[in-house]
Order: C-alpha cells, then structure tokens, then sequence
C-alpha cells in the first residue's frame, strides 16, 4: 500500500514540477497559444468564439438583472465552454457600484477558470466609449465628437488611458471603442460617437486613443482596444442607422479606411464588424472587407469580433442566409472571429461543430480564430491575474475629472458672438439661465451613460450641470438667477438659454431634419422675443438647424456637443472667461438638412454651408506670419494680437497644385499662446503628399476669420 503510492508520487512529480508551456508566463503568447490549442477539444475552442451578454448569467429571466444564476453559469461556461461575456450598454450589477462590478467579474471569472479544464480565464467587454459609462458615478468625458473639436491627441491618449485603468480596475478586459467610423452624415444617430468627417483628424485621435488604452504591452492597467465599425459604417443613406452605404473602393480607401489603419499601427487588439451594409454586402458577410482588406491588405492580425446580434441578422434582417447555421457559415467564412451571439451559447456553439464535422469549415479556422483569442488573453496577463480587488474599484472609476473638465473646456466651440455679451460678468452683470437641459445633466452626458439611450430618467450620477458650473464661477458682484422657462419680462442684463437633444444612442438618436426638439426651439423664440441678449448653449451631438430669424437674432452661439460629467463647469468656465474656447468644428455645419450629406473635402451642395470644418473663434485674435514650407513640414508664426491667453489649433489644408477639387486637411497642431506671445508652429505633412507636382498648401480656416495668412 504504501509502496504503491511512493510510485504514484514519483510518476506524476515531474508533470506537477514542470508547469505546461502554456502557463508558462516567461514564454512568447505564441508558444502559448499552440501548447494550448493542442490540449483543447473541438468544444472547447468553438466556445472561445462565443461572446455571451452578462444579462443571460442573471436573474430569472431575459432582461432581469438579479444575481448571477449558478445553472445558467453552468450552462454557458462550464457546458459551452463561453470565451467571453459582455455587458452591453447598461448591463450593470446591482446595485451599480464599482465595486459591484469589481465583485462580478471576479465571481464569472472565478467559475469559468474553476469550471474549465485547462483553467483558461474569460474575456470580459463592455463600451466604455467616454469614460467607464455603465458604472453609476464614473468620470464620463465627453463623447467624441467633443474630443475631434479640440484637436488635442494626445489628450485622446491621456483619457484612453484613464479610461483603461478604470474598466481593468473593476475586471474588464476588452473595450469596444475606439469608434473609427467617420462622421459623414450628421442626420445619424451615431455621429456623436465619432470624431467628426475628417479621415485625418480622426486617424490622429483613434490612433493615440488606441496607445492610451492598451499602453505599450497591454500590461495590468490597459485593455485590449477595439476599431469599429469595420468598415464603411459612417455613411449610412439618408443618415439611417445600419442603412446600406454606398461607396466605391476609392472613396473606402480615402475616406473610412484611414482611422482603421492608423489604430491598426497603433496596434489594436480587436475590430468590431460593421453591422450595416456597403453596397448592398452586410459587413458580416464580406470577405472582401473582412479578410481581403483587412487581413491581407492591412494586415491585421488581432481579434475581429461581430457587432451584437449580427451573424443572426445575416438570416432574419438581410436574408443572404436561408438557415441560422447558414448565416454562421457565412460569417466564420468571411472572417469574423467571434460573434456577440448574445443570448444562446448553445445554438450558436452548436451550428459551428456541426459545420465542422461535416466539413464545411476546416478545423483550421476554428484553431486561428480561437487562438487569436487565446493570445489576447495570454498578452493581458489573464492566466497570471484573473482577479481584481474590489477595493481598488471606486478609485479608478471615479479618477480623472479634471482630465474631464479639460478635454471639455478644449471643446467648447464659439460658433458666434456680438462681441459685447461674452465672457460674462463684464458688461453683463445680471444673467438669466434659462432651460430644463441647464439642470438636468442627461442632455450634456448623453447616450450610453449609465443606459444604453442615456441616463435613465431618475437615476442620479455625479455631473456637474451648466447651472451648477455656473453657480460655482458666478462672480462677485454679478448675478445668476434660473427659470425653466422664459419670463415675459425677465429684469436681466441677459439669457443664457441651453438646449440641445435628449439621450439617445444608435437608431433612436437618428435625426432626419437635424432638428432642435420643439420645445428647445419655442424656448429660443421666447427668449429672443424678449429683446435681451440670448446666449444660446447647445448641448448636441450633432450640427443642428436653428431657423434663421431666430439664429440671427442671438448675441451669441456655444456649441457645447456632448460635453460629460464635468461639463456644466466647463461650458461656465467659457461663457465667464476663464476660459478662452479654443474648440474648432469637427465637422461642415449645414445651413439646412438640404446641404447633408456635405463635408468640406467634397464637392459641397447647394452654395456655402453656415460654418465651415475647423470653425470655431475666440476672445483673442491669432495672426500668421512667415508660412514657409520645408520638404515635409511647413512653418508659420502664430502670434496672440489680442488681450487674453489662449489656446489655437492651427489647421493646414492643402491639394495637388493646380488643382480644383476641394483643399483637403494635410496636418493640424494646438498652441497656447498669452497676450503678444508668438511661437513658430512646426506641422509635418504626410509623407510624399503629392509627389508628382508639388500642392498647394493653405494654413488658415476655410472661409473668412481673423486668422487667414
Ligand atoms: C451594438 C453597437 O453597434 C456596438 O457599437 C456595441 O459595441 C455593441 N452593441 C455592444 O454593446
């Protein structure tokens, strides 16, 4: 008896001395990757394929967010094998703390690696695409849009990495943003989300963003980022979500590609599908998209993940697959990886065995896309740190407002002013707000915060609202008193009325007439009506139309976008002068729905828009001077004539010399100046921009401002 079990010792003490490869952290991910892959079943790669929604581990039913439901778990990640969950947008534990979400990961984490063979630890997603916004009291920056006005990069990079600290703080592994869709249309519902119309402008903000987040190795505070919507998904007809786009290659290529690639140098760990459609091909069908360009031209090598729902939409929505097994065929084919089922594990899991073993998808496949799964989680650290400490959660979440207030006070875009009424507090003491939206942060943090279409009504969240940031600069000797409506005659020096668009997100938030809500709108005509000076605040995410005898009449117009929990201090900060708007229009703002879709590097319909990209003005006056051009980089002295500091992005446009098609941006660079300071402003051009004849380089605005050389 006891000789038999000194034998048994001795035969299993070498395995148990030396660890498999695949847990071994010294070795390359690759190395991993394959020893790991060849212990595997057939059912236990096909489940790293699979990305289930955390509300099917929940509660009793489908939409019931109670306690995490053991048979459920077992029948997702111990039964199917489930390589990763998500919560998609407000998919939230509860009661919605960090530490709740801290807790939850850790007890899915802790079943998957418990219930799992060769221990392999879960990926865990969510859209955290301006701050940890599912999380009831996090920092919520502003959406893109904002952040495309300042121009700023780097900033871009500073909050992706706030961003990642935070998601990993409370055991989120993969971030499906940055979006890298261009902003072609405003009517569509997720313009905000994008970083405006400009291919470059875009390519400079996802690719610093992408850095942000996965930091140099995707180390224990970073993330794996997520490019999407592979590809062509900004420009949607008529400005419909997920409507068929129509683009030819070159205008692929010129236009939409260019934020792909730049994130893909970056070295992005994941790209989202598009789940539209591109002349009449749903992405998830697309080959062409999906392996030709992104694969073989770009050369990705990541993790390509379904948009929700999508490889089910092949069948039901865009009927190119006459059964569900066909549609799954269809997409593993084309090349996506893993498909965000959401809600049946096994119906999906259980076509892709069966396409297997008849032959219909080579196990092969299986192996590259379950192994580039595998080898993000190796990279992540996943095998070594599959926990996190509750404690740490509410830190993270909540860190980085004044990065918040910053990145909205650079926004911040004064689309017009009388010169008399701004900044505040000088000639004007006595100040009116005016405007449900001036109290009600929901408008200012807009969709997926805390919800999917937007805070939920009732739900409180820490946000500083315009009335608040007022309140809080409001200065000695001035007043500020709040209507939600317009007196008949208010005994004010002026109005600083604010509206803008209630939450929403995708679909809902579509805008055919890039219409102001009426409500807005009647609030607007009150207050010009009254004949004091009305400074209008727009809180949008979207360049909207205000009718002309209303627009005309104000004394000033802010455009605000989408500007997150810090945002009412910042919008303050500017109508009062402590700080000066630097933030330039990201996108062509129209003079009506008639002139969309019209972005400034294209032909533009019907005469001149209101404000041209890279619009945006100031309290002080920058003038150029001694522009040279120097082989790939061009030089100009910007110098502040004006009496305040402030900062100023300047823009370089250029064509092909002799050209008539429209100036196209060539590069872009900020700089702070104080009162008579003057800097050179070095800008380098793309590489080889138009070789063959030289171009035409212009660094200025588009249309008429104080700045033109
Ligand atoms: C659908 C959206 O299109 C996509 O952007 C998002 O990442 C997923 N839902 C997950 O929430």
């Amino acid at each position: 008896m006891h000789k038999t079990l000194l034998t048994a010792l001795l035969l299993t003490a070498p395995a148990s001395a030396q660890p498999a490869p695949y847990l071994d952290p010294s070795l390359p991910a690759e190395r991993r990757v394959a020893d790991l892959l060849g212990r595997m079943t057939l059912e236990e790669k096909v489940g790293q394929l699979a990305q289930i929604d955390v509300l099917r581990l929940m509660g009793q039913g489908e939409w019931d967010r109670g306690p995490l439901n053991p048979e459920w778990m077992e029948n997702v990640l111990a039964r199917q094998h489930v390589g990763s969950l998500l919560s998609g947008g407000g998919n939230a534990p509860v009661p919605n703390t960090p530490a709740a979400w801290a807790r939850m990961t850790n007890d899915l984490q802790r079943y998957a690696i418990e219930h799992s063979r060769l221990k392999i630890p879960i990926l865990y997603g969510v859209d955290a695409v301006h701050g940890h916004n599912n999380v009831v009291g996090a920092t919520i920056f502003p959406h893109n849009l904002g952040l495309g006005a300042t121009f700023d990069p780097p900033l871009a990079r500073r909050i992706g990495e706030v961003t990642a600290r935070a998601l990993r703080a409370t055991g989120i592994t993969w971030n499906f943003s940055p979006d890298a869709d261009l902003g072609r249309d405003p009517r569509w519902g997720r313009f905000y989300e994008t970083w405006g119309e400009d291919p470059l402008l875009a390519s400079s903000m996802v690719a610093e963003n992408v850095r942000g987040q996965q930091g140099d190795t995707l180390g224990p505070n970073a993330v794996a980022a997520t490019l999407k919507h592979f590809a062509g998904y900004g420009a949607p007809i008529g400005g419909k979500d997920r409507a068929d786009a129509r683009l030819t290659d070159a205008e692929l290529r010129a236009v939409h590609l260019p934020p792909f690639q730049a994130g893909l140098a970056a070295g992005v760990a994941a790209v989202m599908v598009n789940s539209g459609s591109v002349n009449g091909v749903p992405g998830h069908a697309s080959g062409k998209l999906l392996t030709d360009v992104l694969r073989k031209n770009l050369g990705f090598t990541g993790v390509t993940i379904s948009d929700w729902e999508d490889v089910t939409r092949l069948q039901t929505v865009y009927k190119v697959a006459p059964t569900y097994r066909d549609a799954v065929r269809l997409a593993l084919t084309a090349g996506v990886d893993v498909s965000m089922v959401p809600h049946d594990a096994r119906g999906f899991t259980g076509a892709v065995l069966d396409l297997v073993r008849a032959g219909e998808v080579p196990v092969s496949r299986i192996d590259e896309a379950a192994g580039r799964v595998l080898n993000l989680k190796f990279r992540l650290g996943l095998f070594e740190r599959p926990y996190v400490d509750p404690a740490g959660a509410e830190a993270a979440v909540t860190a980085g407002r004044d990065l918040a207030l910053r990145a909205a006070r650079e926004s911040v875009t004064l689309l017009a002013t009388d010169g008399r009424t701004l900044p505040l507090g000088k000639t004007v003491k006595n100040v009116l707000v005016v405007g449900e939206r001036a109290r009600d942060p929901r408008s200012q943090l807009g969709g997926w915060t805390v919800g999917w279409q937007g805070l939920p009504e009732g739900e409180s969240t820490r946000a500083i609202t315009v009335l608040d940031g007022m309140k809080a600069v409001v200065p000695p000797g001035t007043s500020l008193a709040y209507s939600p409506t317009v007196p008949a005659k208010p005994s004010v020096d002026t109005l600083v009325v604010v509206v803008g668009e209630p939450p929403h997100a995708e679909g809902e938030a579509d805008n055919p007439g890039l219409a102001l809500p009426d409500t807005d709108l009647a609030l607007l005509r009150a207050a010009v009506a009254t004949g004091k000076p009305v400074v209008a605040v727009l809180l949008a995410g979207r360049p909207l139309v205000l009718p002309e005898n209303v627009r005309t009449r104000l004394a000033a117009l802010v455009m605000a976008y989408l500007p997150g929990s810090e945002g009412g201090r910042a919008i303050a900060d500017v109508l009062y002068g402590n700080t000066n708007p630097s933030g330039r229009l990201p996108f062509t703002w129209p003079r009506s729905a008639t002139q969309v879709p019209g972005t400034y590097d294209e032909p533009f319909p019907g005469g001149t828009p209101l404000y041209p990209f890279g619009y945006g003005l100031s309290y002080t006056t920058f003038s150029y001077s001694g522009l040279r051009a120097t082989g790939d980089s061009i030089t100009v002295n910007v110098t502040n004539i004006g009496k305040v500091a402030g900062a100023h992005t300047v823009l370089a446009f250029a064509r092909p010399a002799g050209a008539a098609s429209p100036l196209k941006l060539a590069a872009f660079g900020r700089v702070v100046l104080g009162p008579g300071e003057a800097r050179n402003v070095s800008l380098s051009l793309p590489r080889g921009l138009f070789p063959a004849g030289g171009a035409e380089i212009r660094v200025g605005a588009l249309q008429t401002t104080t700045e033109q050389p």
